[in-house]
């Protein structure tokens, strides 16, 4: 509930929890209180039942019965993604038995030990850390910090995603370490792909390595130097010898080959977020419409796109509007095999349309 919607909030504290009540004074819910953020109010409940150090930790633990088949596939998923587990602003990721977890509001840095502390009680983990150095923390007047909270955490982490075996940095990667969100998205674009491929934004390699087993060859480009020197070690770790990493520019990179008259059979799109506000969608669309444009020139009839866009602010329908319209341009015309979202283990909560933030577009030019 955003700042304008609430008409007196005196003598509460930051971060605490709250009973809402409407202007007639019927209860609507309990939520935790921001006295800074836009957001002032992110409910946790709408019953008046006692939201304690029990309740948090049977939600720990539903979360945890939630991803139990996940954690059959993988050692590494996200165990509780905010709101979409009825959490809000609290991130918990699990990287083989050493856990990393974000506060993103006053309410969840206020009780941050306390969750720590039922994290161990509860996980048993090898470790815990913070990556408390999201810029979202700002909008809530909260420093940025990152740091081991429990036990050691190991500079690298060796994780199991699809049988691709990758080296994750909890303290040192993006996000929490890695990308968990694509996990399901790597598989679906491995049953399509075939040929030539071509991975844009690589970062730690997901998609190239996954495109390996069904690929001839795979080249990953991140502009990062620190991003492809680790997508090469992840390499090497899988013994992969049909992909090669280069560092460079992906609008540039993409222009330049369609100079050379380069070909690909699989392009891979999955860029960071252009727009990270609704004062940007504009520009943000631009910078969509442009890879997307210069990939569909780059992939004969037959060939196939695997398009993502990370921005909760672009909804699907606009970003199959940026696609159709690239098409165009690009003069071909595609056929969507699949719309996909972020991996299960990061549920989307109907209502709240900025937990479906991952869009993933599956498709194949015809002409
Ligand atoms: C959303 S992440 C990609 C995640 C990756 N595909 C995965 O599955 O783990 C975006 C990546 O794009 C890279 N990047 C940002 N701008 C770029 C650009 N103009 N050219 C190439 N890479 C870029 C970043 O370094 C980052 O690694």
């Amino acid at each position: 509930m955003y700042r304008s919607d609430v008409r007196d909030a005196h003598d509460v504290e930051r971060g605490a929890i709250v009973s809402v009540v409407d202007e007639a004074k019927n209860f609507v819910g309990q939520a935790f209180y921001s006295d800074q953020s836009e957001i002032a109010l992110r409910f946790l409940s709408t019953s008046r039942e006692i939201i304690d150090r029990d309740w948090w930790r049977d939600l720990l633990r539903q979360s945890v019965e939630r991803r139990s088949a996940i954690a059959k596939e993988t050692n590494a998923y996200r165990l509780v993604y905010s709101e979409g587990d009825l959490l809000p602003s609290l991130i918990i990721d699990v990287y083989d038995g050493h856990y990393v977890l974000q506060s993103l509001s006053q309410g969840t840095d206020r009780l941050q030990s306390e969750i720590v502390e039922l994290m161990v009680e509860e996980f048993e983990p090898r470790s815990i850390s913070e990556r408390n150095d999201a810029r979202v923390r700002q909008f809530e007047g909260l420093e940025l910090r990152k740091g081991v909270l429990f036990g050691d955490a190991p500079h690298e982490i060796e994780i199991t995603q699809n049988a691709v075996r990758l080296m994750v940095g909890p303290l040192s990667g993006q996000k929490t370490g890695a990308f968990l969100d694509q996990r399901e998205n790597y598989l679906a674009a491995a049953r399509v792909a075939y040929g030539r491929a071509l991975d844009c934004f690589t970062c730690n390699g997901g998609f190239a390595l996954n495109l390996a087993k069904s690929c001839e060859s795979v080249i990953g480009i991140d502009i990062s130097e620190e991003a492809v020197a680790s997508a090469q070690r992840n390499a090497e770790l899988n013994d992969a010898r049909n992909v090669e990493f280069k560092t460079a520019n992906v609008f540039d990179a993409l222009r330049e080959m369609e100079t050379a008259g380069e070909r690909f059979d699989t392009i891979v799109l999955d860029p960071p977020a252009f727009t990270k506000s609704r004062a940007t969608i504009k520009s943000g669309a631009r910078g969509y419409k442009e890879i997307n444009l210069r990939a569909l020139k780059l992939l004969p009839p037959g060939g196939v796109l695997i398009t993502c866009t990370c921005s909760y602010h672009l909804s699907e329908e606009m970003f199959l509007g940026i696609i159709a319209e690239a098409a165009v341009d690009a003069r071909r015309r595609l056929q969507i095999i699949e719309k996909r979202g972020q991996s299960s283990d990061h549920p989307v909560l109907l209502g709240v349309p900025e937990t479906h933030y991952l869009k993933c577009v599956i498709a194949r030019v015809l002409q």
